[in-house]
């Protein structure tokens, strides 16, 4: 992948680039068509398919996170995508001995790791220790081998979107980092790869993130600005009438600084974790 992408740019082709763990949907998709926009015809877009071990914790669900490689390969040649690029651990990480756990110790060849150390330590970070770092640890990997001219990535990680960025502008990554929007389902759901552990009475609960973000987004419309612990309150109540959900946190706060807020006002970003069963869901709006 590494050579390919240096003979496109010796060639003067630029190149787009979407990093996902697989098991494509249609937000991943809506990724890759926006990378297209950016780069032009004459451009070339690659996607990453790699589900990275150092970004999840021992107990979390490396072993159970979806794989569909043959379906995601043909999906990603009917949206036009030039390269994919599907290494395995061996390769990322040389020396790992499979063990999925984002506390990946040093291994006899692989002992660096990139660390974002102030946006990632909240929401995300402070609910997933060590996630943040498997992320930057793996997307720096990615760009040095892919050596994209623009990357693109969800609002549905907007902390994710916020910590990269941070990341690229630190180390002078030369590339240009694009956020797309959430792409949901009818009822309004995120899409997610995670979404496929949800069926019947688990699949009909997940909406009420959404109905969660929907009835911020109108109270704080309403009213223009309410303290952050009531409107708190308010949510955690709504996903207590939802008998398998268990709210993980309920964040408001700064969308450049991250920093929460007391009073939430229009343009003050929610996020939140929810677990619906077994699967952790997350999803975030601006107020
Ligand atoms: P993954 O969860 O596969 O997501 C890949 C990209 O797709 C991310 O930028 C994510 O924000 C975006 N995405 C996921 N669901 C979306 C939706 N419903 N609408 C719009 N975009 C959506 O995020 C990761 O993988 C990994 O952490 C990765 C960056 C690849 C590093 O391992």
């Amino acid at each position: 992948m590494q050579r390919l992408a240096a003979n496109w740019r010796r060639a003067g082709v630029s190149i787009a680039f979407v990093p996902t763990m697989g098991c494509l949907h249609d937000g991943h998709l809506t990724l890759v068509r926006q990378a297209r926009k950016r780069i032009g015809q004459k451009g070339r877009v690659v996607v990453s398919i790699y589900v990275n071990p150092t970004q999840f914790g021992a107990a979390e669900d490396f072993t159970t996170y979806p794989r569909t490689l043959k379906r995601d390969l043909k999906l990603c040649r009917e949206t036009g995508v030039d390269a994919v690029f599907a290494p395995n651990d061996e390769e990322m990480y040389p020396g790992h001995r499979g063990t999925p756990s984002r506390r990946l110790a040093a291994t006899q060849n692989f002992s660096t790791f990139v660390v974002e150390e102030e946006l990632s330590q909240t929401m995300e970070g402070a609910s997933r220790p060590g996630h943040f770092r498997g992320v930057t640890t793996v997307v720096a990997k990615l760009f040095n081998i892919v050596q994209p001219d623009v990357a693109v990535f969800g609002q549905k990680d907007f902390q994710q979107a916020v910590v990269i960025r941070r990341m690229a502008a630190n180390l002078n990554f030369p590339v240009q980092i694009v956020v797309a929007p959430t792409v949901r389902e009818p009822d309004g759901l995120a899409m997610s790869s995670r979404n496929r552990h949800l069926a019947g009475n688990l699949r009909r609960q997940a909406p009420a993130l959404w109905r969660a973000i929907q009835r911020a987004q109108s109270l704080v419309r309403r009213s223009g600005s309410i303290p952050a612990p009531k409107l708190k309150a308010e949510l955690k109540k709504l996903m207590e009438n939802e008998p398998d959900t268990r709210l993980d946190y309920v964040e408001f706060f700064d969308p450049e600084t991250l920093k929460p807020i007391g009073k939430v006002r229009p343009g003050t970003h929610v996020a939140l974790a929810v677990f619906v069963g077994k699967t952790r869901l997350i999803d975030n709006e601006r107020l």
